[in-house]
């Protein structure tokens, strides 16, 4: 049977970059004291009124078809909670539900790029974009940022990677891997650049609320940027649910329609229920939420004390999200080598930074905030033994 090239052009770009994370859970399940940092999977208690509200729905008879779009509550929730954020009015016409920011992302970029198009990518990049774009059709276009910047974008290297076919710049803020957290200014900067080209803005907001120093802001939220800015989350960082698949895109009103058909194609329509419980979690304040928010600030603080004094690696302080980047290249390997080592010899397992691009992210290793600190501390313990094994 013939396959289409789809399939061709994804393979490799999914489940390989998690190979050693699926090793460490097949050791784990097999009774191994494996510290898993691996992926981004908060592990604190979502909140009670969340899960109050679902059962709820589902009691309520909220479990027949939704409205393609989104339902009018859920909508409602999202276009006040960004009104809130920016101080700019949003409406929910300007909202679509989606099953979480990756179908967000999926669906976006569906509408606005095919095969012959170009898609910048600030690299280090989260693991599943290569095959976002692939599946477009698009090509991807990987833009180096530097651990010496902190990671961080700049408006020329983004300037000098745009060609004619440029049509996207998929902007991910803060950062996964990397805890990147861009300011006002260079949003605008960027921005600038992306204005001067007639570019979209793909923003992925999924760690938004996730920041420790310095405030998030959205192209979204510039009055300058939002015409060309499809701004996609969800509440599976923010509120702890990421199985509730439970997210939006929030566009440009003129978009819309093409973002819909595009939408309904994918999923004509999620499920009422948990349309619900996003409209409940967006609602008020969670202190389930303001627990995991406070606890990751503080696991990041104790990753970075545990590092410190150590000369052959400098660990800092991300800016925001829920990951670590620790560099790793002087014990001579690179992050992929190192990260099997760990596993084999300290029952660690965090991420290869080349999962992640294999530019700036290479020999360095992706530390996930989503274990205890004292957990935490016992694995940059043993994180840093094998570093300065290696490497003294
Ligand atoms: C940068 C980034 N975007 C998107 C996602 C997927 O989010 P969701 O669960 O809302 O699909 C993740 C999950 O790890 C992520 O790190």
């Amino acid at each position: 049977m013939r396959f289409a090239s789809l399939s061709d052009r994804l393979a490799g770009l999914g489940a390989a970059k998690w190979e050693v994370h699926f090793e460490g859970q097949k050791r784990s399940r097999a009774g191994q004291p494996v510290i898993m940092l691996s992926i981004g999977e908060p592990d604190l208690p979502p909140p009670a009124r969340v899960l109050d509200r679902v059962v709820q729905s589902m009691y309520a008879g909220r479990t027949r078809y939704a409205s393609p779009q989104g339902e009018p509550g859920a909508r409602e929730a999202v276009a006040r909670h960004l009104a809130e954020r920016s101080g700019m009015a949003v409406s929910p016409e300007q909202v679509l539900y989606c099953a979480g920011t990756q179908n967000g992302l999926y669906t976006s970029l569906m509408t606005v790029v095919e095969s012959g198009d170009e898609v910048i990518v600030p690299d280090p990049y989260y693991a599943t974009y290569e095959g976002l774009v692939a599946a477009s059709g698009a090509t991807f276009v990987p833009v180096q940022t530097s651990p010496e910047a902190g990671f961080h974008l700049t408006p020329e290297a983004l300037e000098a990677a745009i060609t004619p076919r440029t049509r996207v710049l998929l902007l991910n803020t803060p950062s996964n891997p990397t805890g990147a957290v861009l300011s006002e200014a260079e949003v605008d900067a960027i921005g600038a650049v992306c204005e001067r080209h007639d570019l979209w803005i793909l923003s992925d907001e999924v760690y938004a609320d996730l920041t420790f120093s310095g405030r998030f802001c959205s192209p979204f939220d510039r009055p300058q940027l939002r015409e060309r800015t499809l701004a996609v989350s969800s509440i599976s960082k923010s509120h702890l649910l990421p199985g509730f698949r439970a997210g939006w895109v929030a566009a440009p009103e003129t978009a819309m329609p093409r973002l819909l058909s595009v939408a309904e194609a994918i999923l004509f329509g999620s499920q009422p229920f948990l349309e619900d419980a996003l409209a409940e979690a967006l609602t008020g304040h969670h202190p389930e939420v303001e627990a995991f928010r406070a606890s990751l600030r503080g696991r990041a603080e104790a990753v970075v004390s545990a590092f410190e004094g150590c000369r052959h690696t400098n660990v800092r302080m991300p800016e925001g999200g829920m990951f670590l980047m620790v560099d790793v290249r002087a014990t001579g390997l690179n992050g992929e080598q190192f990260a099997w080592r760990l596993l084999d010899e300290a029952n660690v397992v965090v991420m290869p930074g080349e999962s992640f691009g294999l530019g700036a992210a290479a020999g360095h290793v992706r530390v996930a905030l989503t274990v205890e600190k004292e957990q935490l501390r016992e694995a940059c313990v043993r994180i840093r033994q094998l570093i300065e094994k290696l490497a003294g």
